[in-house]
């Protein structure tokens, strides 16, 4: 309804030239056919394409003559021209200057053309003419339509309860799939019924997979695994309602997301994906990275596809991870992508900050310094928590968590005083790097592990909070330079963040 919407609005606002980037292109025409049928005076719709050009007109024709015809065409009524894969012929000089001809042309007539291509590419100096209009996956409604129509000639056994879920599990699907989904399930069952679900769920991992930027992330990772962290932990069970209905009630908006920043092997990625666990909601993880690599190609129309598929599948917890990665370079004079990366990432930051939809980003960072400035503004993120290094109180709980994982029933018999004490200086993955070093020890000589092995592997590892001291030093006072909160109470207490600032505030 929104894309109808939307359409009808440019094409009376005389926009003279509108670019649909999908790979549902009988649906999109099904869409245009409507669009056009309703305008009053409804419009004529024409169709063209490289092989057989206008249908109802002079059979093939180059795209130089298309734009031609469109000019020549005379009609009291209001016109729309749907031009299937006009996108490869754009990089051509003469059609990209016979385009810009055109677009003044139609701004004084009621005639609009439509470019429809299953790839969004526009050159550069045709940007400002050509407008984009993207056609979102099918909405719970259409999906209805479409289930209403199959279910005609076949037999079903759904409840309200699963036809609901089985509209839920097809959201984020072109129609095309969801028509072969369904066909495959009553193909195999003879019917339809909830087995269907599963198998509309494996298509959707499967369309996620095939964007190469997005992956349906299997959640392991509980917040029982989190050793420290409280301020966080809390922060975040307050918001474990914050999707509902009732949340919805009673005003609430959609939390739209946090940022981790820290110190590496701290536990961010840890945190990030427990989140999913604890609001019980899907984890999608975005790949950013390749994402804004440009390895995958295409780069813009496969950020316009995630924020697609991340809304469809709303609510869900997309999970960037290591988010300072896809801005590597930016701002830095980094010129190789003629800004490809700059529209990226003004597409991503203008959907964070208007998104309402129930899509949680969760990211996290290591080299806050090389993230641009306004990633970090206020109305992208809800809050920006900062990791330290943990407290001995911290580690002790790490400890506990790690221990607890592999010896659960002889936990009492580790003296986590004395670990916490002589681990000063490690981070969450350099105590569970020491533990299983403290195992792979005693292993060797057929013997359980205790206090003492664990000790030793300790008294072998290097902390990365001594190679790296500087860099650590950086972050800390990035972070006690206020832009962001801390992650626990101990750091905000003793930590740097106390040292510079904080403990002005604090009860002494
Ligand atoms: N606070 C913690 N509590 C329990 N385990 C932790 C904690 N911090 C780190 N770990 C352990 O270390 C592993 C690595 O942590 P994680 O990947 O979350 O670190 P990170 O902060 O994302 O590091 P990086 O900056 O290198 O990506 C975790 O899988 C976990 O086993
Ligand atoms: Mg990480």
């Amino acid at each position: 309804m929104v894309f109808e919407q939307e359409l009808d609005l440019l094409i009376r606002s005389n926009y003279p030239i509108i670019y649909i980037p999908t790979p549902e292109e009988e649906r999109a025409e099904q869409l245009i056919a409507r669009v056009a049928e309703k305008g009053s005076p409804s419009r004529r719709l024409h169709t063209w394409d490289y092989i057989s050009g206008f249908e109802d007109g002079a059979g093939r024709i180059n795209p130089l003559q298309a734009i031609d015809e469109i000019i020549k065409f005379q009609s009291d009524l209001p016109a729309v021209f749907v031009m299937r894969d006009f996108h490869r012929f754009l990089e051509d000089v003469q059609v990209s200057r016979k385009i810009r001809n055109l677009s003044r042309h139609l701004q004084n007539t009621r005639k609009t053309m439509i470019i429809l291509a299953p790839t969004l590419s526009i050159p550069a100096d045709l940007a400002e003419d050509i407008t984009v209009l993207d056609l979102v996956p099918p909405t719970p409604d259409e999906i209805d339509a479409e289930l209403d129509a199959v279910l005609e000639n076949v037999p079903v056994q759904l409840s309200p309860g699963s036809r609901e879920a089985l509209v839920k599990a097809c959201q984020g699907l072109t129609m095309n799939r969801i028509r072969l989904g369904l066909a495959r399930a009553i193909a195999l069952y003879a019917r339809l019924d909830e087995r269907a679900i599963p198998l509309m769920l494996a298509e959707k991992k499967q369309q996620i997979r095939r964007t190469e930027v997005l992956e349906f992330w299997p959640v392991t990772e509980t917040v029982d695994d989190i050793g420290g962290l409280d301020i966080l932990k809390m922060w975040l069970n307050q918001r474990s309602a914050a999707f509902t209905t009732e949340a919805r009630e009673y005003g609430l908006p959609h939390p739209k997301g946090v940022l981790l920043v820290g110190i590496q092997g701290t536990g961010k990625s840890l945190s990030a994906k427990a989140i999913a666990s604890l609001w019980q909601l899907p984890l999608l993880r975005l790949d950013i990275g390749r994402l804004m690599g440009g390895l995958v190609g295409q780069s813009e129309a496969k950020t316009r596809e995630m924020i697609h598929i991340a809304e469809a599948m709303a609510p869900c917890v997309l999970f960037v991870d290591e988010l300072d990665k896809g801005f590597a370079g930016l701002g830095s004079g980094f010129v190789g992508d003629s800004g490809t990366t700059a529209r990226v990432l003004g597409t991503i930051l203008t959907w964070m900050e208007e998104k309402t939809s129930a899509v949680f980003i969760a990211a996290t960072a290591n080299a806050v310094e090389t993230l641009p400035p306004e990633v970090l503004r206020k109305g992208r993120f809800d809050e920006i928590f900062f990791i330290d290094l943990p407290s001995e109180r911290e580690r002790r709980e790490i400890f506990e968590v790690h221990l607890s994982k592999v010896r659960e029933n002889r936990l009492r018999e580790f003296d986590l005083g004395e670990l916490a004490f002589q681990s000063e200086g490690f981070n969450g993955a350099e105590i569970e790097q020491a533990i299983v070093d403290a195992m792979h020890t005693a292993f060797d000589e057929r013997r359980e592990f205790q206090t003492e092995d664990i000790l030793i592997a300790m008294s072998q590892i290097v902390p990365l909070s001594k190679t790296s001291q500087e860099r650590i030093r950086n972050l800390q006072e990035w972070a006690a330079s206020g832009r962001c909160r801390p992650a626990s109470t101990d750091a905000a207490q003793a930590g740097l963040m106390g040292q510079l600032f904080g403990n002005a505030g604090l009860p002494s």
